[in-house]
């Protein structure tokens, strides 16, 4: 038996009540280790849930990016619909193009019989490169490139967790890569005016309580999004994605954009990006049905595209009388523009 100097009891005490404290928190948070969300295997899942961080208010790239020709019903709507979803995004200013150089861009090629794009198609080509030069020499790793008259569903953030799930399990990821999409990528096709799709491309579908039901579902790929099951949403290695609405570029996804593109010579920029998607030159990741589309203003006011005004056709109306009233969106069920501005949905019927 251990004697202790009566001037030493209390100092022991004390040592003894502060050895049982330590062995009891030691003891405690070796049982907290075991609960849900920090256990040894949920440990693993930490990295697996680098999925979820692609609800961000950036969806989980760096930076979303506008391609806009300034201030107009496009930037207002967008703006309300950013604004009602969470969404943050920064529109950087269009540099001036020279008439010459989008002409003389339009005709490269076209001595070796390449196809060309329209007047209005060029200039569009060549804003999207100058869009990617900025993503390119900012050094941004990850960038969401978006038009100004998008629209999407008010539950983009939530769909977009499942699409970098989704994607990772297309790319087989690894759990421990924290980038929401890994990295095994040059372009992520999320906003499209159609895909084609059967069931023989290897795919990671999965259900998703807001896609566009097949009979709601408009354009030329009609029928083949008819085949993918109703209420699935999926992810494939891209076949013939059209329209440049909106796609995500990794920094190496836009140094290749602009060799691959930079010289023309093509219908129009996302007929040539898709094609250089086709053929393997780039690493193209769809997703279907698209989660965001091409906002249209009410029928009837004559509203023309920025690049059918380039091709010679006369602007229409002016934003304010139009601006006002409903248009509609296809293939996105609860629209985030029209829920932010008429507290209704418009979905074209
Ligand atoms: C998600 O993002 C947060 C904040 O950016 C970061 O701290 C966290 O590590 C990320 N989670 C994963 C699993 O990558
Ligand atoms: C959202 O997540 C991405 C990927 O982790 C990250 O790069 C970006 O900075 C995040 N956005 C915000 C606003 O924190
Ligand atoms: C954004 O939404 C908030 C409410 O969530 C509102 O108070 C604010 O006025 C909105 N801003 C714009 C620019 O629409
Ligand atoms: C991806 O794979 C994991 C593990 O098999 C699974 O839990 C998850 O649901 C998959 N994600 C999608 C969207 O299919």
């Amino acid at each position: 038996m251990l004697i202790v100097p009566r001037q030493l009891l209390l100092p022991s005490i004390c040592v003894f009540l502060i050895a049982i404290w330590l062995v009891i928190s030691l003891l405690s948070s070796r049982s907290n280790y075991n609960e849900p969300g920090v256990s040894p295997s949920s440990i693993l899942q930490v990295s697996g849930s680098a999925a979820d961080n692609a609800s961000n208010t950036t969806i989980g790239f760096e930076k979303i990016l506008v391609l806009s020709h300034g201030p107009s019903w496009r930037t207002r709507g967008l703006a309300a619909a950013a604004n009602l979803t969470g969404l943050q995004y920064t529109v950087p200013p269009q540099p001036p193009v020279h008439p010459e150089l989008s002409a003389a861009f339009a005709k490269l090629g076209s001595d070796k019989g390449k196809d060309s794009p329209t007047p209005g198609g060029s200039r569009a080509w060549l804003a999207h490169l100058d869009l990617i030069k900025y993503v390119y020499q900012l050094n941004i790793q990850t960038a969401l490139i978006i038009e100004d008259d998008t629209d999407w569903d008010v539950s983009l953030r939530t769909q977009m967790k499942s699409i970098a799930s989704a994607i990772r399990n297309l790319t087989l990821t690894d759990d421990l890569e924290i980038s929401p999409y890994g990295s095994d990528w040059d372009i992520i096709w999320i906003g499209h005016c159609g895909e084609f799709w059967d069931n023989g491309l290897e795919t990671v579908l999965f259900d998703d309580i807001s896609v566009c039901p097949h009979d709601k579902y408009y354009g030329w790929a009609r029928d083949y999004m008819s085949r993918i099951p109703e209420g699935k949403r999926g992810v494939y290695w891209s076949s013939n994605p059209v329209c440049s609405f909106a796609y995500a570029l990794t920094h190496e996804g836009a140094r290749k954009v602009l060799e691959l593109t930079g010289a023309g010579q093509g219908e129009a920029f996302d007929v040539k990006m898709m094609g250089e998607c086709k053929i393997g030159n780039l690493k193209c990741i769809s997703v279907v049905p698209e989660v965001i589309h091409q906002y249209f203003p009410a029928e009837g006011y004559g509203v023309k595209s920025l690049k059918d005004i380039g091709d010679g056709e006369t602007p229409g109306t002016e934003d304010g009388r139009f601006e006002s009233i409903k248009g509609s969106t296809e293939n996105i069920l609860f629209s985030a523009r029209c829920q932010a501005l008429w507290g209704e949905t418009c979905i074209r019927q």
